[in-house]
């Protein structure tokens, strides 16, 4: 017996079960039990799907419904009322079992949606960690500071220079052991790392010609062994002030005032004879240690004196190379080792401490 030659009522039932068996699986979601539908939203989008299929399957245009719709004409004209009102009453009851789940299930998602979405303001905030300057720029800033208002201008130069710059025009002569490779770092290229901020001395005369009053602060480079004192890479601060008339009280006097601003108005300065090949005389320039006041203590290693850096007058050849007149100018100029003396003030007993990145060393400096 084919499909169309059932009986029509069967026809329906069987519509109907076989809705039934499909439906199973949504029985849960009906009643009361509905109010405890316990899906997560990619479930719960996933059963909407399904049912939708569901509803198309037996109510659409090609279910077995929709086959028994079309025999509500061709049944005998006594039974076409009872079999008409059969097979609409079956239609409402699937479409209103469908149309609970749906309405279930939408508002599930949308319950769901809100709660992925909203955002608890009564939850504690995470406090953002903005960060600070490290301890060398905070040095750097303060000895800024000071030469400004002395009436010094900031000078920024380049770190990598060829031999006129970084030898030649500062008076170190062929086959001193500063050229080594085994002191200096060269680039392939043969340029040299600049190992010290002097290198802007004959930049700054070049550029601004004489007088000139100038700090350059920066980085320089030499083949030193890491040690609590030493590292290949520190910071120094070069000073260079020329003029008519220049003359070695005005270093003394100059350093003096720094090292009053820096440490305090107590703090004393020793000039010790020392030798570099662009300044002369030269001289090794101490200051009195700001923690004892020059009796003795940790800090400055019991000898009440802590090293500042090196200084001298500028050598005649040095502004020759630099096109100042020697004869009618004069100059003295200084080298400070930033990172030794950020050391000394903060306390600390290892100048690599500063380049290790440590956070928690760091954040002290806030
Ligand atoms: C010089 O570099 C001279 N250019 C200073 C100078 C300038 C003299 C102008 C005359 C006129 P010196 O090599 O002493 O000098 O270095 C100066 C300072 O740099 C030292 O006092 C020290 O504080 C610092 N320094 C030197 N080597 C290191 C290193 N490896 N690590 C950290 N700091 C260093």
């Amino acid at each position: 017996m084919t499909e169309s030659e059932k009986d029509p009522a069967q026809q329906v039932e069987t519509a109907r079960e076989a809705f039934e068996r499909e439906f199973e699986r949504f029985v849960g979601f009906t009643g009361d039990s509905a109010n405890q539908i316990r899906l997560s939203l990619v479930q719960a989008e996933g059963e909407r799907r399904v049912l939708a299929e569901l509803r198309s399957r037996h109510t659409g245009k090609k279910s077995g419904l929709a086959a028994c719709k079309k025999l509500i004409g061709r049944v005998q004209p006594e039974e076409r009322a009872s079999f008409g009102q059969l097979v609409q009453q079956t239609e409402a009851a699937m479409t209103e079992a469908l149309d609970g789940v749906e309405e279930r299930l939408k508002t599930h998602i949308e319950a769901a949606r809100i709660e992925r979405e909203s955002v608890d303001v009564t939850m504690p905030g995470r406090r953002p960690r903005p960060g600070h300057l490290h301890p060398i720029t905070l040095m750097r800033q303060r000895i800024e500071d000071i030469f400004v208002s002395l009436g010094y201008a900031v000078e920024d130069d380049r770190e990598i220079e060829t031999d006129f710059y970084n030898f030649d025009a500062l008076n170190i002569p062929a086959g001193h052991p500063a050229r080594d490779p085994q002191d200096t770092f060269y680039t392939t290229d043969g340029f040299a790392l600049r190992s010290q901020t002097s290198t802007v001395q004959i930049h700054a005369m070049q550029r601004r010609g004489a007088p000139v009053r100038m700090i350059a602060p920066g980085r320089v480079f030499r083949r030193d062994t890491p040690d609590p004192t030493h590292n290949p890479m520190f910071f120094q601060v070069e000073g260079l002030c020329v003029d008519r008339g220049i003359n070695m009280a005005h270093l003394k006097g100059t350093l003096a005032e720094f090292v009053h601003r820096l440490f305090g108005p107590g703090t004393k300065t020793r000039f010790r004879p020392s030798y570099f090949p662009f300044t002369e005389p030269s001289a090794e320039v101490d200051y009195s240690c700001f923690n004892c006041g020059g009796e003795g203590c940790r800090i400055c290693k019991w000898s009440g004196w802590i090293e500042l850096g090196g200084s001298g007058m500028v050598h005649p050849n040095v502004l020759r190379a630099a096109n100042v007149n020697p004869e009618e100018f004069t100059g003295f100029a200084f080298g400070l080792g930033i990172d030794r003396t950020c050391a000394r003030i903060y306390q600390l007993d290892d100048i690599r401490l500063l380049f290790e990145n440590d956070v928690r060393f760091l954040e002290q400096f806030r």
